[in-house]
């Protein structure tokens, strides 16, 4: 076996998994006012952005070698229908006009989900102490009309409810956006890797936690139900997040669907590579080529990582 190992250029001509900027998808946390630049403490790298540093990290994204982003909005006021999630003037909506104006060959994808957009954090519309399917899934597709209006060119529900993604493709159809995308978070599992992005978005659920609506870590098969509803409700590509965790269910989709797979490298995969890198007991660049890789032979299309434009610079 060792014989097409030996050198350098032998091994990059059986390579059986290619890595490429291409397909990684940047994450990017807008927040209202001007001039802003924060650092997401736990992300290290990481900063929230106003809409003009936004454009302008856009810029240096495509310069790397990046050609998508996703965008997750932090509102400067929250309340409990979470309605600066499908406010026309939103945070999001206001992004993805000015980066589609500066940037229009940047592929924007949004988030859609209520978590970061109400008082109490939860992803819908909550009544009783629990969340309202339903009521959350008429919001979720106001959401991605109003993503949709602005100009994005996909929009990702991530939001977990029951039947979210044959409503958002309806809507989209009546409502003049036949063409837009429907990326969904299908296999979105309730984990504890998300610690960091929460703090970046101020969306820790005030009360309970997440278990009723996201899966079960322990869960393989149910992902492949997931992912089928998803795709019979008119999604266009399926997700699985975390991904390095969850490697075995982005192999049994990719095994059972034809539809492009996406996987979602999380914060806490990124952070934790970060803190070990920071510490000096990893080669940052290695591992994480290497994670990224890896989801990648798992069979992922597309990876949505923090990584994407630090990634996009070691590859060329
Ligand atoms: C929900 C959403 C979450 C993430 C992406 N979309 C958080 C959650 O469910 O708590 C997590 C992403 C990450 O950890 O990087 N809108």
């Amino acid at each position: 076996m060792r014989r097409l190992r030996r050198t350098k250029a032998l091994r990059d001509l059986v390579r059986e998994t290619e890595l490429s900027p291409r397909h990684l998808v940047q994450p990017l946390f807008v927040v209202s006012g001007e001039g802003v630049r924060e650092p997401v403490e736990s992300m290290p790298g990481i900063e929230r952005f106003s809409i003009n540093e936004l454009v302008a990290e856009a810029s240096e994204l495509q310069a790397s070698g990046v050609e998508a982003v996703v965008l997750f909005g932090i509102p400067a006021a929250k309340d409990e229908t979470g309605s600066g999630a499908y406010d026309e003037e939103g945070v999001v909506q206001l992004a993805v006009r000015a980066l589609k104006e500066a940037h229009p060959e940047l592929t924007v994808i949004t988030d859609v989900c209520l978590c970061e957009y109400t008082s109490h954090g939860h992803c819908g519309f909550v009544r009783d102490g629990e969340v309202d399917n339903d009521i959350t899934v008429e919001l979720l597709a106001k959401t991605a009309i109003s993503h949709a209006d602005a100009g994005a060119d996909a929009v990702a529900p991530s939001d977990m409810m029951d039947g979210r993604i044959a409503a958002i493709r309806h809507q989209l159809d009546e409502e003049g956006h036949p063409n837009t995308p429907v990326i969904a978070y299908s296999a979105k599992y309730a984990s504890a890797f998300y610690g960091p992005f929460r703090e970046a978005a101020e969306s820790t659920p005030e009360f309970g936690d997440r278990r009723g609506y996201q899966m079960d870590p322990a869960n393989a098969r149910e992902a492949l139900r997931e992912a089928r509803l998803d795709v019979e409700e008119g999604a266009d590509m399926v997700m699985v997040k975390p991904a390095l965790p969850y490697l075995d269910v982005i192999r049994a989709v990719r095994e059972d669907l034809d539809v492009p797979i996406a996987a979602y490298q999380v914060s806490g995969e990124y952070s934790m590579l970060k803190a070990a890198a920071h510490n000096g007991w990893l080669d940052e660049r290695a591992a994480a080529l290497e994670a990224l890789t890896s989801i990648r032979r798992a069979g992922a299309d597309v990876i949505l990582t923090y990584y994407a434009k630090e990634a996009a610079t070691w590859l060329r």
